[in-house]
């Protein structure tokens, strides 16, 4: 068993237009890199050799630290680990940069440690370190950067994570505009009730971007993308959100939305270099909006979180 590995853990974009809190999937960049070692004393200690200074390195104030001593909790575990962050998706993103934190370190222990756990068993403590980002203890960017694809969260109680493959044509154009978004203060401005018919139009789309994903039709995930409930409210945080939408579905995208809790947006389509074009549309169209804004373009990963060394 080696005292120590490298990890990777991907960022992931949740919600998915309809599925707010219950679908998510993952990126093939970017994402996370963390070291994590045993110790010879009890107890976690972080580092950080990313480029955020600002980060919180109390194991208790900290996504991972939370998500590990969870995991440690569980396991009546008093072994100690060593944290030390090498790479950090930007914090308040929306395309979960806590949640790769947590799952980075909850999937490197667990393989120190001997896999006492499956990878879908890690999900609940990963979801510890959302709880401390958010206030809530959602899974949809922690399971998809845990298990990988598309993972549905049928139920919280119990937690019932349904796993599904993507499409093998689907590409995910990320354009993250530089401003900071947090999830806390994102699912703060959220109504507590929906209307009945808003609903009935959530959940029929919800339910077409499952059969999409699943009998890899293009055409219907594309009219499936679709969010009457959380985008028209949080779209009014990101400056110039309907003309980047719109960039994206003129250069062709299947559909657009929000990334999370924003203030990143995703867009689907069928083919990289049409992902490419769209990436460049939305970033130009947030350049005229006078924002700075980074893109990514990638296939769903498949994997999830892995070991690289
Ligand atoms: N479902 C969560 C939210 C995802 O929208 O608040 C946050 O990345």
């Amino acid at each position: 068993m080696p005292a120590e590995v490298r990890v990777f853990a991907p960022a992931t974009v949740a919600n998915v237009a309809a599925g707010f809190d219950i679908l998510g999937f993952a990126l093939g960049e970017p994402g996370d890199q963390v070291r994590i070692r045993r110790t010879a004393a009890p107890g976690l200690v972080l580092r950080n050799e990313t480029t955020f200074a600002a980060m919180p390195l109390d194991p208790a104030a900290n996504t991972a630290g939370v998500a590990l001593q969870a995991l440690l909790d569980h396991l009546g575990s008093r072994d100690g680990f060593e944290i030390t962050f090498l790479h950090k998706i930007k914090p308040g993103s929306g395309i979960g940069s806590s949640a790769a934190s947590s799952a980075a370190a909850v999937y490197g222990a667990n393989y120190l440690l001997g896999e006492p756990l499956t990878r879908a068993e890690l999900v609940p403590f990963a979801m510890e370190g959302e709880r401390l980002a958010s206030g809530t203890a959602h899974a949809d960017n922690v399971a998809p950067a845990l298990l990988g694809g598309f993972v549905l969260v049928r139920s919280y109680k119990p937690l019932d994570l349904i796993s599904i493959t993507a499409p093998p044509r689907l590409f995910c154009s990320i354009v993250h505009p530089q401003i900071e978004l947090k999830t806390e203060d994102a699912r703060k401005v959220l109504k507590k009730q929906i209307s009945l018919k808003d609903a009935v139009v959530q959940w029929g789309n919800v339910a077409g971007l499952i059969a999409g994903l699943l009998r890899e039709d293009y055409g219907l995930i594309g009219r499936s993308l679709q969010d009457v409930v959380v985008e028209p409210i949080r779209s009014l945080l990101i400056p110039g959100y309907e003309r980047i939408k719109e960039a994206a579905l003129s250069a062709g995208a299947l559909g657009c939305s929000i990334s999370g809790s924003g203030p990143s947006l995703f867009a689907l389509s069928t083919d990289e270099a049409d992902a490419r074009k769209i990436a460049a549309a939305m970033l130009s169209t947030c350049a005229d909006c006078g924002m700075d804004s980074e893109s990514y373009v990638s296939s769903v990963n498949g994997q999830g979180a892995v070991i690289l060394s």
